[in-house]
């Protein structure tokens, strides 16, 4: 069943904010019917901010302070505005950066600690989907993380990031039944979510929103994503 409101989110990774963006009217902008929330980078979080956006940091590094040269905390973050941050997304679990689900489980737990809303990335690789070990892949990145109500989880299977290729509706749907079973709050779907296929992922009724990369980069595009979400909240009687 489809949990709270449903949020669209943008991870612009490592570019700068999409021209006119910051507009009014823009689509990145809160509206009444979903949440909406941009990951951009920590230059252009405050830019986002003044503009009146809810954003979230693309990473952060769990201790408070000290000698971590080239870091930022989540206290930092939370401090500077922002209200999200992504944990253990695939680019990061990836080389050069190789982070662990035991680092993941610190990041969510530091997340909570300083007041901040974790989305904790989820999601097998093209060789564990073929060898069908995305259920226990799933298990292995849950079980060190604390599952909380504040935390949302993001199933983005790693061979469906920037390939335009996704599961259909249906697999991801109960890959998402299974995930909420274990926990957390809202379910997100990323990877090569776009204008067409949002419609048909986001109406499964254990898909509570995306997670967007490159068609995050569009405006256009990312409104009609955007537009998807809304239609469909205003067609579940009783949604809040
Ligand atoms: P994509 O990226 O939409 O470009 O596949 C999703 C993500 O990396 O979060």
């Amino acid at each position: 069943m489809k949990q709270g409101r449903l949020i669209i989110a943008a991870n612009w990774k490592m570019n700068r904010a999409p021209e006119g963006a910051l507009a009014e009217g823009s689509p990145y902008l809160p509206n009444k019917d979903i949440d909406v929330v941009v990951f951009a980078t920590l230059l252009d979080l405050r830019r986002c901010i003044v503009a009146g956006i809810i954003t979230g940091a693309q990473y952060g590094f769990p201790k408070e302070k000290g000698a971590y040269t080239g870091e930022t905390s989540m206290q930092m973050i939370c401090e500077e505005g922002a209200q999200y941050v992504l944990c253990g997304h695939s680019e990061r679990r990836d080389p050069p950066h190789n982070e662990t689900d035991e680092f993941i489980a610190e990041q969510v737990a530091s997340a909570l600690k300083a007041g901040i809303y974790p989305i904790l990335c989820i999601g097998e690789t093209e060789k564990e989907h073929d060898a069908d070990l995305t259920f226990d892949v799933i298990d292995r990145q849950l079980k060190r993380v604390t599952l909380t109500p504040k935390v949302t989880i993001a199933y983005e299977p790693r061979w469906a990031i920037g390939s335009g290729k996704t599961p259909t509706p249906s697999e991801a749907q109960k890959i998402h039944a299974f995930i909420k079973k274990k926990g957390g709050s809202r379910t997100l779907y990323g990877g090569s979510m776009n204008g067409k296929n949002a419609k048909d992922f986001l109406k499964q009724p254990d898909i509570d929103g995306g997670l967007i990369g490159g068609a995050s980069l569009k405006p256009k595009e990312f409104a009609m994503i955007v537009e998807a979400a809304r239609a469909i909240t205003g067609r579940i009687t009783g949604y809040a």
